[in-house]
């Protein structure tokens, strides 16, 4: 932040307020109740970017350049992921949850906030591995639609696969994750037939309703960028969508020990947050 042209947090705070307005009201994306010191931050990288002074001369901007709005997105959104990421994580789906969803005849897996589709495709190879996958219909959604194209083609740079490689193995794998993949020209493309058990789609946990009842969520890395009352809102969304003692996972970073639905959700493992739906 400038010192010069905001003197005060105060002058920064209202035009990033009227900011994130105008976005709402021309693009329909809402920023409005995302934590605010680290949008601050990234709003603070958008303007340094666009070589903007102000947030006024970048909300001139991107109103009325509408090719410049995917490009602030990616500024506003953080897009970090990898493919089996904290793989405690699925362990833990693996031992806990994979025994009952063995159960089900079909399943339906939501990844909410997928990035670029790595855990998505990690959710898809831990399922096929399970024995799972053919019964399973994964739906990936995120706000990002450069991200959203970029899951759909399920091509990594090649550099990244080493970590992929180890968190899978750390995960409990049960083969090896090359057999997943064809690598050439430096890039990693994935078996198609894991593509085809996955749906990417636009779905914003701020503005847009449940759309299917799943019997898994997982939404990781995601709820950290938002303030309380949108954490509630997305949790109230996971609640609805769940099917009748459904699996929400959020994850070693997330909590909901302070939220109004803390309630709603019984903890089955209490570090990598995992949890089962409570009530109807
Ligand atoms: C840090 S990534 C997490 C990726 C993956 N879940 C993981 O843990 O590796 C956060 C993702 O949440 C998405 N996101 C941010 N706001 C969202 C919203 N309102 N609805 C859905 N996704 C959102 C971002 O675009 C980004 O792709």
């Amino acid at each position: 932040m400038n010192d010069a042209i905001y003197p005060t947090p105060a002058s920064f705070d209202i035009e990033l307020k009227l900011f994130l307005e105008a976005i709402y009201l021309k693009y329909e994306y809402d920023f409005r109740q995302y934590a605010h010191s680290s949008l601050k931050r990234r709003v603070t990288a958008a303007m340094t970017r666009f070589g903007c002074a102000t947030i006024t001369q970048l909300q001139e901007l991107v109103m009325h350049d509408a090719l410049a709005f995917p490009q602030l997105l990616d500024f506003l959104t953080v897009q970090v992921s990898e493919m089996f990421r904290d793989p405690t994580y699925f362990r833990t789906v693996r031992e806990s949850v994979v025994p009952v969803l063995r159960t089900y005849p079909s399943l339906k897996v939501w990844v909410a906030g997928c990035s670029q589709g790595e855990e998505a495709y990690s959710f898809a190879i831990l399922l096929r591995e399970e024995g799972l996958l053919d019964r399973t219909l994964i739906y990936a959604t995120d706000i990002n639609g450069t991200a959203l194209r970029s899951a759909e083609t399920g091509v990594y740079d090649i550099a990244r696969l080493p970590t992929f490689t180890e968190n899978h193995r750390l995960s409990g794998a049960k083969g090896s994750l090359s057999d997943y993949y064809t690598a050439g020209y430096g890039r990693a493309v994935l078996d198609s037939s894991l593509r085809q058990h996955i749906v990417f789609s636009d779905h914003s946990l701020a503005t847009d309703a449940v759309f299917a009842e799943v019997q898994l969520i997982s939404c990781r890395n995601v709820l950290i960028y938002f303030d309380r009352q949108l954490q509630d809102r997305a949790l109230g969304l996971f609640h609805e969508a769940l099917s009748h003692k459904g699996f929400l996972g959020l994850g070693s970073k997330e909590t909901i020990r302070f939220s109004a639905l803390a309630a709603q959700f019984q903890p089955i493992n209490e570090r990598e947050r995992v949890y089962r739906k409570v009530g109807l």
